[in-house]
C-alpha cells in the first residue's frame, strides 16, 4: 500500500508520530478511493491520541499551513494546495435513540474501526515507522471493494440507527460507484428507515443530490423507494408511482418513467439543477389525474400546477430558493411547449414565443423534452426526435432574425413618456406590451424603426398625441 503514501504530508506525520509516540493511520474514504482508482482530495487521518494537536503540528512542518479547529468534535483541518487533511483522535462512541449525537471516549484502532459506516470505509493504512503502508483491515473490506457489496462492520441494525445518515450513504455509494448493498443490510435500512427524520434535512438533500449526479441515478432513486425512504423525504416523488386501470385503459407508471427521464437526462448533462427539472417535470400528475370515458386517462395543467409545487418542496428540502429554484420552475412550467410545438405546423410565432419565455435555458429545455421521450415504440421515437430537431432548427434561425432570447424592448417607456408628453400610467405599460407582443407575433420586426411606428399608431389610438419632433 505504500505507493498510496507517495505524497509529502504523510511523511510529515510519520516524523511528527515518531516524537510524540501516538501512532497514526489514514483511514476511510482516501483509502478506499485509492483501492479504487478514485481521484480524491480528502485525507482522514485518525491518531491514537489528540487530533488537534497533531494538525497543529503538521500545520507548522508543512510551512505554516492553516489549521481549521473544531473543538466540539475534536477534530482539526489541515488545509495543503492539492488536499485537505482531517485529523481526528481514535474513538469509541456509544448512541442515544433519540440523536445522532454520539456519547464519545477515547479508543483504540479497532474501536474506531468498528463505528464506521461500511467495512470499505473501515480500512486504514498504518503511516508508523516500524508497519508503515501496512493495511488494517479487520472486516475484509478489501474483498467487498473486489465484490463490489456494501456491508456494515457491526450489525446492520446498530450501525444504521446509530448514526441513520449511513442509510443515505448507503445508497448514494451503491449509486456512485456500482455496489450492492447486502441484503442484510437493505432489510435493515428498511426497518429503520422512519429514524432518517432525525438527520438534518441539509445533510439528508446532500446525500440526495450526489444521487442525483450519480451517473446512473436510477439505481438510487430506486433504491430510496425499495427501502421505504423515500416516502418519507420526498413524499410527492413516491406518489408518483404506480399504475391505475379503468375501463381496461391504465397509465403509465410516472416513477418509472421519471426515473428514465432522469437517466436520459443524466447520459447528457452534468448539471445538478437540469437533472432536478427532469426530477420533477411530471411531480403534479397524480393531483392532476382524471379519468373520461373518451379520452381515457388525462394530466391537464399538470406542467402549471407543478411548478407551483417546486417553490414549497425546494423550501423544505431545504434547497435553493433563489435561482436554481426559478429554473426548474420554469422547465417545468415549459416542459411540454416543444412537444406542442413539434406535433403542429411549427409557426413562427410559436418558436418566438418559446424563445421568449424560456430565454437562454432554451437549451436545457430542449434537452429535457428530448430526454422526456421514453417510448418503446421506435418509430415514434424517431418521429418526435426528428421533430424536436425541426424545433431546434426553427429556433436558430428565428433567433438569427428577432432576437427575442433575451428581449429588450426596442422603445423604452422613458421614449414612450416623453414622445406623448405623459407621466407614468397605465397608457405606457399597453404601448410596451402592443409592441412585445407585435413581435413576438411577427407583425413587426424586432427593431427601433418599426416599434417606433408602431408606438405611434397605437399612441394615437388612445388619443395621445405627439409632443416631440
Ligand atoms: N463515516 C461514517 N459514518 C458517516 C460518515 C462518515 O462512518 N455517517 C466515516 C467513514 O469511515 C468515512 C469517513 O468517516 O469513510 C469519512 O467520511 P466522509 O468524508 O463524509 O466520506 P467519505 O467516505 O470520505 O466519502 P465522500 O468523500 O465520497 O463523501
Amino acid at each position: 500500500m505504500e505507493h498510496f503514501l507517495n505524497i509529502p504530508v504523510f511523511k510529515v506525520i510519520t516524523d511528527i508520530v515518531e516524537e510524540t509516540g501516538q501512532p497514526a493511520f489514514v483511514i476511510g474514504g482516501f483509502v478506499r478511493d485509492c483501492l479504487l482508482n478514485r481521484p480524491t482530495k480528502d485525507i482522514d487521518v485518525v491518531v491514537l491520541g489528540n487530533g488537534i494537536e497533531l494538525a497543529k503540528a503538521v500545520g507548522k512542518k508543512m510551512g505554516n499551513r492553516p489549521v481549521n479547529v473544531f473543538k466540539n468534535f475534536g477534530t482539526a483541518m489541515v488545509s495543503l494546495p492539492d488536499y485537505e487533511v482531517e485529523f481526528v483522535g481514535a474513538r469509541k462512541e456509544s448512541y442515544r435513540s433519540n440523536s445522532r449525537k454520539p456519547i464519545v471516549e477515547n479508543g483504540t484502532l479497532e474501536d474506531d474501526q468498528n463505528r464506521r459506516d461500511f467495512t470499505i470505509n473501515a480500512l486504514a493504512i498504518s503511516l508508523n515507522k516500524e508497519s508503515w503502508g501496512k493495511l488494517i483491515d479487520p472486516f475484509e473490506g478489501q474483498n467487498d471493494l473486489a465484490k463490489k457489496i456494501l456491508r456494515t462492520p457491526l450489525d446492520p441494525d446498530i450501525t444504521y440507527s446509530d448514526d441513520p445518515l449511513r442509510m443515505m450513504r448507503a445508497i448514494r455509494f451503491a449509486t456512485q460507484l456500482s455496489f450492492k448493498i447486502e441484503k442484510k443490510s437493505l432489510a435493515a435500512i428498511n426497518r429503520n428507515a422512519e429514524r432518517i427524520k432525525i438527520i438534518s434535512q441539509e445533510r439528508v438533500i446532500d446525500e440526495f443530490n450526489k444521487i442525483l449526479l450519480a451517473p446512473i441515478p436510477s439505481v438510487g432513486l430506486e433504491l430510496l423507494e425499495n427501502t421505504g425512504l423515500l416516502k418519507i423525504i420526498f413524499p410527492e416523488l413516491q406518489t408518483l408511482k404506480g399504475v391505475e386501470i379503468k375501463k381496461g385503459k391504465a397509465h403509465k407508471d410516472n416513477f418509472l418513467h421519471t426515473l428514465q427521464v432522469v437517466d436520459n437526462l443524466a447520459e447528457k448533462s452534468s448539471k445538478l439543477w437540469l437533472r432536478w427539472a427532469a426530477l420533477m417535470h411530471d411531480i403534479a400528475k397524480p393531483p392532476t389525474k382524471r379519468f373520461d370515458d373518451s379520452t381515457g386517462w388525462t394530466f391537464h395543467g399538470h406542467e402549471f400546477l407543478g411548478s407551483k409545487m417546486v417553490p414549497g418542496i425546494f423550501r423544505r428540502l431545504k434547497l435553493p430558493m433563489n435561482q436554481p429554484m426559478k429554473y426548474v420552475q420554469k422547465l417545468v412550467l415549459l416542459h411540454l411547449r416543444p412537444i406542442v410545438l413539434s406535433q403542429e405546423d411549427v409557426t413562427d410565432s410559436a418558436v418566438r414565443r418559446l424563445l421568449f419565455d424560456a430565454g437562454d435555458d432554451i437549451d436545457d429545455l430542449m434537452m429535457l423534452c428530448e430526454a422526456d421521450i421514453t417510448s418503446k415504440n421506435e418509430e415514434k421515437v424517431k418521429r418526435f426526435l426528428n421533430n424536436f430537431q425541426l424545433v431546434r432548427q426553427k429556433l436558430v434561425e428565428i433567433e438569427e432574425k428577432d432576437a427575442v432570447r433575451n428581449f429588450q424592448p426596442p422603445v423604452s417607456g422613458e421614449l414612450i413618456m416623453e414622445t406623448f408628453g405623459i407621466g407614468p400610467g397605465s397608457e405606457v405599460g399597453i404601448i410596451k406590451n402592443c409592441i412585445k407582443e407585435a413581435i413576438l407575433d411577427g407583425i413587426i420586426h424586432n427593431n427601433f424603426d418599426e416599434a417606433y411606428k408602431l408606438m405611434l399608431a397605437k399612441g394615437k389610438e388612445l388619443g395621445l398625441k405627439k409632443t416631440t419632433e
